[in-house]
């Protein structure tokens, strides 16, 4: 391949928002922050709407007696291992009579150390990397003869979620599912020109190294390891597979076929082409993956030439109107013409939702669920509800963006995996709506108010039901496909990046993390409120979501803020009141999930404003150690800690380590990180586990 050689366009020095490099702002999310946030709506917070302080406590109390009775039907879900009848499912639910949950890990002390460093007593290792071959033919991966046919069968750039899905009987054999959020590109080629000037094989390696990998794992027994296998003949499992930007999908749901997302190419609107930037996900009970398209704007073209009914939409949606062809921009349009909005306007409704993949049928053809709506998903749980219906939680990372969920028409059946795998084409999709307890006492500083709680109450505002739409003025396919502009006009609340939204199946009970907003509190930009208590929010802060009568479908739930981060000598920070000194600093939450007890919440971070490198850190979520944050785990230079994972057993904590190295300046042959193997940096899963066997945590 001949590379044009050419400076690297706009690379400044200094870093940004938070601690994150121009890098990762240009390949992230085509430099979101240089532009005004997107949500310029009027929308406000009516008081009225909502209950007074004393229903809100009661309505608590009830829940925290119904969350009880509602954990048999949680407990309930499947379980290929144990059921009799073994058909794919997802992980068992949390049990606390199998796994005590206690946390004694020794915390990493934060560090800028260009490894990953794991509390003494616990070893890791490397599952697998950028480049690594995993489908039948993909050559061993050479940085200097790379090929887009190639990359299509070697393991994807930048691994964000992942899920891992027991296979078959026993504890031993799983399908790891990996999303592959974005490309560096500067870090993927010796010479990159930028998109404009890249060679057209460039591009098209990206678009390969977009998507996700579906990749078979086994455990080592003796040593407790996971690896990738091949089998005794050296082929690949029958389970891997790559997903794509060439990859063909299905849309479901009431938006399918609608004239907002027909194509020249796609002139029914029902057949999308590809995935990007797939941040974040979740498992279902019926043993699928769900993921989501977040910043996908980015990818686009041609904004300042659109038909102009498009462009508030557009705008919303954080899509370039001012140039033609942005020099940053990826520049796919070079090889698909589809990425440029002046002639195909529609290809941008293609993308931005939830998708599901089944794993387990490498044939199945992926789908895109419009009844989930579209914004920029970072991700997607779900949990099966008392009354046995599925609830699907999901949040939109943009500054002043909003939380939603969508509740199925239809109950899951333990045993009907074709009925399960229906379920998220027909529901309610909402978007949350909160009331607060100490409205008059937030002053953005993040000062705890005086009835000792950042609290209040909410509401699941409905957006629309199947064909019907319960927003004025919007069809059911307008508000699936302009979710923004439909939520802006029910007045949602304007949140702090909602970034990873995940129920816990133990309680019930539900944690987001916002991660940051830099524009809280400016000059025109929303001011500080209960739930987003600081202005110019550098650290984020976790909330805790309780839905009366422990009912997820419920349409009223209460919320508090179980922790404030930053560094714990800041008094901004809140750690559910525990002893501030015991606590480690943490900075930026992203991915949130839980431990095989469903005591514990685990957090990943993206972009540590502290000066210190991202990490994984676990906290009890109740009893006498409440608050109680500990870091389990560091990453290499320029990385952020995504996953993450804890295996079903509760013995392996799997993470993604991604975009090591990725620092200004930085090149493949000026490494910032050389990360994992000494030579360069790659993005790459890794496992820590203990070798005595214990649970992890301890
Ligand atoms: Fe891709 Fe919202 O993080
Ligand atoms: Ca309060
Ligand atoms: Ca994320």
């Amino acid at each position: 391949m001949t590379r044009p050689r050419r400076q690297l366009p706009l690379l400044n020095s200094g870093t940004r928002h938070a601690n994150r490099s121009n890098m990762t702002c240009r390949f992230r999310c085509g430099n979101a922050c240089d532009h005004p946030a997107p949500n310029r709506s009027l929308n406000t917070y009516f008081g009225d709407l909502f209950a007074s302080r004393r229903n809100v406590l009661r309505a608590g109390s009830v829940g925290a007696i119904a969350i009880g009775a509602g954990t048999a039907g949680l407990l309930a879900t499947g379980n290929a291992a144990a059921d009799p009848v073994s058909e794919p499912a997802g992980p068992a639910a949390p049990d606390p009579r199998h796994h005590s949950g206690k946390l004694t890990f020794e915390p990493v002390p934060p560090n800028t150390d260009d490894k990953v460093t794991v509390p003494s007593g616990y070893e890791h290792s490397v599952i697998i990397e950028w480049g690594t071959p995993i489908i039948e033919g993909a050559p061993e991966f050479d940085i200097d003869n790379q090929t887009a046919k190639a990359q299509r069968g070697q393991f994807g750039y930048n691994n964000d979620y992942l899920g891992v899905l027991p296979l078959g009987r026993g504890d031993h054999k799983a399908l790891m599912v990996v999303n592959h959020e974005y490309t560096d590109e500067i870090l993927m080629f010796r010479e990159y020109p930028g998109g404009s000037e890249a060679d057209p094989e460039q591009i098209k390696i990206a678009m390969a190294a977009h998507g996700l990998s579906v990749v078979e794992i086994r455990r080592d027994r003796e040593t407790g390891q996971w690896r990738t296998i091949m089998d005794a003949k050296g082929r690949f499992s029958e389970y891997n597979r790559r997903i794509h930007l060439d990859t063909k999908f299905k849309f479901t749901g009431p938006a399918t076929g609608d004239d907002l997302v027909k194509t020249k190419a796609d002139p029914r609107g029902t057949t999308p082409i590809g995935t990007q930037n797939n941040c974040s996900g979740g498992l279902t009970p019926w043993g699928t993956v769900l993921s989501g398209e977040e910043n996908f704007n980015q990818y686009f073209v041609g904004g300042d030439a659109a038909p102009d009914e498009a462009k508030p939409a557009l705008k919303r949606y954080g899509f370039n109107l001012d140039v033609h062809h942005d020099e940053e921009n990826r520049r796919f349009d070079r090889v698909q013409e589809r990425f440029d909005l002046s002639k195909h306007p529609n290809e941008a409704n293609r993308f931005g939702w939830i998708i599901e993949i089944d794993p387990h049928n490498p044939n199945s053809k992926p789908r895109k669920h419009t009844m989930l709506g579209r914004f920029k998903h970072e991700g997607a749980n779900p949990i099966i509800a008392k009354n046995g219906k599925v609830v699907v939680y999901m949040g939109d990372d943009e500054r002043f963006d909003y939380l939603y969920k969508f509740v199925s028409d239809e109950k899951y059946r333990k045993h009907d995996r074709e009925h399960n795998l229906r379920l998220l084409e027909r529901g309610t999709l909402y978007v949350a709506k909160l009331s607060f307890t100490s409205e008059d006492e937030i002053d953005g500083s993040g000062k705890l108010p005086s009835d000792g709680a950042f609290d209040g109450a909410g509401k699941w505002i409905k957006l629309a039901h199947n064909d019907e739409s319960f927003v004025d003025g919007f069809t059911a396919a307008e508000v699936l496909v302009n979710t923004r502009l439909a939520a802006d006009k029910v007045g949602a609340t304007k949140m702090d990046r909602p970034e990873d939204v995940e129920p816990n199946r133990l309680t019930g009970k539900i944690y987001a993390a916002l991660t940051n907003n830099s524009d809280r509190g400016k000059d025109g930009k929303p001011g500080a409120d209960e739930a987003n208590p600081r202005n110019k929010n550098k650290h984020g802060q976790i909330i805790e979501i309780t839905e009366n009568r422990g009912d997820n479908t419920s349409k009223e739930f209460n919320w508090t803020l179980p922790i404030v981060c930053g560094d714990p000598n800041d008094e901004s920070t809140f750690f559910s009141g525990f002893d501030k000194s015991k606590v480690s600093p943490i900075s930026c939450p992203d991915n949130v999930a839980f431990d095989s007890s469903g005591k514990n919440l685990w957090i990943s971070t993206d972009g540590n404003a502290l000066g210190s490198h991202d990490g994984l850190f676990a906290v009890p979520l109740t009893g006498e150690h409440k608050g109680w944050l500990r870091q389990f785990l560091s990453v290499p230079v320029g990385a952020e800690t995504c996953g993450p994972f804890i295996s079903e057993d509760n013995k392996t904590v799997f993470v993604s380590v991604q975009h090591p190295g990725e620092v200004d300046g930085a090149t493949v042959d000026k490494p910032a990180s050389v990360w994992p193997n000494g030579d360069y940096a790659k993005p790459a899963v890794v496992c820590a586990w203990r070798p005595d066997g214990k649970d992890v945590g301890r």
